[in-house]
């Protein structure tokens, strides 16, 4: 019998990409220069999926309108940064119930001392002594599940989710061993080539955090041209008045660090152009190159929320697109767990 091989879809050759954010906090400027800035000039190298992971955020109780608007917001964000909703996949996670799915077959493929390691559980249980939510606990198994559907070889996430990376490669790696060294694809941490790590402005020597619970530690996405102004001019600097790139000068690299991620120069060229300078100057300059940066981001996103009907129509585009790739897998997994075919 002849086969007509060349109508088999090809696949792509192009490394599959993922990241998520959590639409619980707004986004700030150490997300935008040390994640999104650089997933908008690799979208095109990379097979890219990039969500919203709402159901890891009701892991804490979350205001119902508020969950909404800034699922909204981190999907319309995404997009003001430059991400191209037509050639990445971009979804929000509740709308591919695949997800929920896989993360209770993971759920069974890991163990409570496992999770009761995480670091990160450790943490949110502690600030938080009663009412821990089981989801909370679990909540590395339904990363897992975000990562492994999609066959996913690359992941970009910062210090703090490597943890959760490596428990992700653990649960894949037995499930192949018990089901075939083809089930999933076990995925890394990405590295990308240029990544700043912006740190807080307020504690120079901890990382900008969007749960920060004091508002002058960083810059947010939403921040007004004033705001940002006023917080640079706060961000707190070392003793001394030379402008040097130096491990002694946490503060003063920081604001040299922004200055290079935003412009691309090197943190020589810049420490040079400030030579016999003062702290001052560097502020001031810094902070009118972050307004610049953050204003057409802030307005852009402040637009596409006006016209939630349009995000509506991309997200349904992204989900119907991340459902397809996730059904096979999800199906590929019951049928080898031995789950009768839905038919
Ligand atoms: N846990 C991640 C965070 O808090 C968010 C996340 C969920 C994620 N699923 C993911 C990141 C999959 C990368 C890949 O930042």
């Amino acid at each position: 019998m002849t086969q007509i091989h060349s109508q088999a879809p090809v696949p792509s050759e192009k490394k599959v990409m993922l990241s998520a954010v959590q639409p619980s906090n707004r986004l700030t400027l150490g997300n935008y220069l040390g994640a999104l800035k650089n997933w908008v000039q690799l979208q095109s190298q990379f097979d890219c999926l990039f969500f919203a992971v709402d159901l890891h955020a009701v892991t804490v109780r979350q205001d119902p309108k508020e969950l909404k608007e800034q699922t909204y917001r981190a999907i319309a964000t995404y997009i003001a940064a430059g991400i191209d909703p037509n050639s990445v996949t971009l979804f929000a996670q509740s709308h591919v119930p695949q997800h929920a799915e896989l993360a209770w077959i993971l759920n069974c493929f890991v163990y409570m001392g496992e999770l009761g390691r995480m670091t990160q559980f450790k943490d949110k249980s502690a600030k938080q002594d009663q009412n821990i939510s089981v989801g909370l606990f679990t909540y590395p198994a339904l990363m897992a599940a975000d990562i492994l559907l999609y066959k996913t070889h690359l992941v970009p996430v910062g210090e703090d989710q490597k943890q959760h990376l490596e428990i992700t490669r653990d649960i894949a790696h037995r499930m192949n061993q018990i089901y075939g060294s083809d089930l999933f694809t076990i995925p890394e941490v990405y590295i990308p080539p240029v990544g700043a790590r912006i740190m807080s402005l307020q504690n120079p020597l901890s990382k900008m955090s969007k749960s920060d619970p004091d508002p002058n530690s960083a810059v947010y996405l939403t921040d007004s041209d004033d705001q940002i102004r006023k917080k640079l001019k706060r961000a707190v600097t070392d003793s001394g008045s030379d402008i040097v790139y130096s491990e002694e000068k946490p503060g003063i690299r920081n604001l040299i660090d922004i200055q290079s991620a935003i412009t691309g120069r090197s943190t020589q060229q810049i420490t040079d152009a400030y030579a016999g300078k003062q702290y001052g100057h560097l502020k001031v300059e810094t902070a009118e190159l972050v307004a610049a940066t953050v204003g057409p981001i802030r307005n852009r996103t402040e637009e596409l929320l006006r016209d939630t009907s349009y995000l509506d129509s991309l997200l349904k585009k992204g989900a119907e697109k991340a459902k397809t790739r996730a059904s096979n897998t999800l199906k590929d997994v019951y049928e080898r767990i031995g789950f009768i075919p839905r038919g």
